[in-house]
């Protein structure tokens, strides 16, 4: 039966960590210089209702790295939500691809597609969660450990706005049995579902969540500090100037806010950033906090490991890869 990537929430500590792993294998041995021709002939469908730098240049890297290729099915390209329905455009595209990603206004739209397709659907971002997202956040967690910890150990805390990204890195956090915090003002915070989800997830892994608008309860040892915009992609009800208020001074990430936390505190974004708003331009560019950009660049060793995994070659690319760098 073929797999889809919806949401982490599908999967368990043990499969994640197998893509994190696989992921990294495959960095390694492109790193190294080796080709990987694994997706030979395979084709990636890109559905996008909304535009994209990273999702959909490190989708179609991934593949073409691979060996394979990707289409770039760009808002209003194709017949979908117009003159075809999502049922018809998945059972069609099911036909002419290997494997399909979609990056949606709404979280139902890709669990349509996934219904109706027979190739694997990877999600690429909805108004619930971003996935890929994730799995890039938590390798490049992985790749800045501090010293001596493990992911179970660490304090990753989200400051600023309820978005699907922050929905997202509690998701794998707590599933990972780290100890997430969202920092956020009052009626921006994670709420409802999201909650009963890092509660289940906590139960499972042993891992802890924290809601909160006190800035030295949140930011106290914290081996992460991530944000994202305070607008941005989705419509929020308020108009960008009330926004501001409610959100500046307080939750920018400035150097006062990193002392707060650990001295081996690390900054991530998943990008695109305002600067100036969520984030200053010191932090932004100070390369012994920031690893926002290796965080970018790690969208592409996710999709690499989530593209092998999902059509089904990774024992095939493990094996390959552990013969080119001697392992
Ligand atoms: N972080 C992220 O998804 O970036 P894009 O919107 O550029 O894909």
């Amino acid at each position: 039966m073929k797999k889809d990537y919806i949401t982490t929430q599908d999967f368990t500590k043990e499969e994640l960590l197998d893509i994190i792993h696989l992921s990294l294998l495959i960095k390694a041995n492109i790193k190294a210089g080796y080709p990987l021709n694994v997706l030979y002939h395979k084709t990636l469908g890109m559905i996008f209702e909304q535009s994209s730098t990273r999702t959909r240049v490190s989708f179609e890297t991934a593949m073409t790295q691979l060996g394979g290729h990707a289409q770039y099915l760009a808002p209003g390209q194709i017949q979908l939500g117009k003159h075809e329905s999502m049922k018809d455009t998945a059972i069609v595209l099911s036909r002419l691809v290997d494997v399909l990603m979609a990056r949606v206004q709404q979280h139902k739209t890709v669990v349509e597609l996934a219904k109706y397709s027979t190739v694997p659907v990877l999600n690429g971002m909805s108004d619930y969660n971003h996935p890929t997202q994730e799995m890039g956040d938590i390798i490049t967690m992985f790749e800045h450990m501090p010293e001596g910890k493990s992911i179970e150990d660490c304090k990753v805390v989200f400051v600023g706005d309820c978005t699907q990204v922050c929905a997202s890195l509690m998701m794998m956090i707590t599933k990972m049995g780290g100890h997430f915090v969202h920092f956020g003002p009052k009626g921006f915070q994670l709420r409802g579902e999201y909650l009963e989800i890092a509660e289940e997830n906590c139960k499972v892994s042993g891992g802890s969540y924290l809601i909160t608008d006190d800035a030295d309860e949140a930011l106290k040892d914290a081996d992460f500090i991530y944000t994202d915009v305070w607008y941005g992609l989705y419509e929020s009800e308020l108009p960008k100037e009330e926004r501001m208020k409610i959100f500046y001074p307080k939750y920018q990430v400035n150097r006062e806010m990193i002392k707060k936390a650990s001295p081996h505190v690390k900054f991530m974004h998943c990008l695109p950033a305002t600067r100036g708003e969520e984030v200053t331009d010191e932090i932004m560019d100070d390369e012994k906090v920031s690893i926002c950009f290796d965080e970018a660049e790690n969208r592409l060793t996710a999709m690499r490991g989530l593209l092998v995994y999902f059509l089904g070659k990774k024992d095939e690319t493990i094996e390959i890869c552990n013969k080119n760098l001697g392992r």
